[in-house]
């Protein structure tokens, strides 16, 4: 027997490489030699020749059709995803956009604007770019406080018009002073309020553990009428929170200090999964620190405008990620961004 199948291979790819039409490597004189040589061999050679060199074709065709798929995809023009939109036209069959479902967040960050909007507040948006104006300034943070090293976030290279780096917000208050401006004309009007929560996203320089994440969700709230007080704060928190997890809860209100509050307080919720009896949610507390919030300091208010002496406010911010990780009793923070389809699927 002269044709040795290994090599035969080697020149039947070898040829294919070189074609132009794939498919012509079938017309390869090897080829057809190795067939016509069937006959001749001997009757116990024939069916194992015959056997292995079928193998051999189908092995070719597999190569032949992959190289002619290639070919094909070559030939597209490339895709152009900044080209506009024809909004006649059907979607791109190319994006699943029924398979997808909404991130958990997202949904939570819903159904929470939703409370507060059933309780009167407007919803707005935040901005994942910020100056230092809106961060520190008018949150009554002034150069070189001390408090200002509490948020530590990332800031740009490049400087604004008064020669100062952008921010990438590390908070929601930073949203405070332009609803504060945007919804004053409110309050000209008989028994006029400000009551506007901002769902958004923040983003801080953190070593990523469990429960710390670079970036994650806040929901700043405002409120500013005449006669505002703090049992009103605590009695909206309550509210909303009760709401949201859909029981009785108790509420400790302790002490703490935030330049934009005053006085400022550190809410406390009785641990939703225990009673109060302590467990691994709670770290056997019992209660489960959850958010900042305080009568808005008067110096935030005369920087928007509005006279202290007239009106007075209140302000919460609430980490959602927190409020959802309890929810669910979700273990580490850092699933949220994790792409786990298995995670994302529980939802
Ligand atoms: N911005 C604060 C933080 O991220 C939370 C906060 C505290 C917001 C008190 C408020 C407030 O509006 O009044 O740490």
């Amino acid at each position: 027997m002269s044709i040795k199948l290994t090599d035969l291979k080697s020149t039947l790819f070898a040829q294919l490489e070189a074609l132009e039409q794939p498919r012509d490597v079938l017309k390869s004189p090897q080829l057809k030699e190795a067939y016509a040589a069937i006959p001749t061999l001997s009757p116990g050679e024939r069916s194992t020749f015959g056997r292995d060199l079928n193998g051999l074709k189908k092995e070719l065709m597999l190569a032949i059709e992959s190289r002619e798929t290639l070919m094909q995809q070559a030939d597209l023009p490339p895709i152009d995803v900044t080209a506009p939109w024809d909004v006649n036209k059907s979607p791109a069959s190319l994006l699943p956009v029924n398979s997808g479902s909404l991130h958990p967040l997202m949904k939570e960050k819903a159904r929470i604007s939703d409370i507060f909007a059933r309780m009167g507040f407007v919803v707005e948006e935040s901005r994942e770019i910020d100056d230092q104006l809106h961060m520190f300034e008018t949150l009554n943070f002034p150069k070189g406080h001390p408090a200002r090293d509490d948020y530590d976030t990332f800031m740009t290279t490049q400087v604004d018009a008064n020669g100062e780096a952008l921010i990438a917000p590390a908070h929601t208050s930073t949203m405070q002073h332009r609803m504060l401006k945007k919804y004053k004309s409110n309050l000209e009007t008989k028994n006029g309020s400000i009551a506007v929560v901002v769902p958004d996203r923040v983003f801080r320089n953190e070593d990523l553990d469990a429960r710390h994440e670079h970036t994650f969700y806040q929901v700043e709230g405002i409120f500013v009428a005449k006669g505002v007080h703090a049992g009103m704060l605590i009695a909206t928190l309550k509210e909303f929170l009760q709401t949201y997890y859909a029981q009785e809860l108790d509420v400790r209100v302790n002490p703490f200090y935030f330049p934009f509050t005053e006085p400022s307080f550190e809410f406390a919720l009785s641990c939703p999964f225990c009673e109060k009896k302590g467990c691994s949610v709670c770290s056997q507390e019992g209660w489960i620190e959850l958010l900042g919030c305080g009568m808005i300091h008067p110096n935030v208010l005369k920087s928007a405008g509005i006279d202290p002496a007239e009106y007075t406010g209140f302000a919460f911010g609430c980490g959602i990620d927190r409020l959802v990780m309890m929810k669910y009793q979700i273990e580490d923070i850092r699933h949220f961004h994790g792409g786990k389809l298995n995670f994302l699927r529980q939802f």
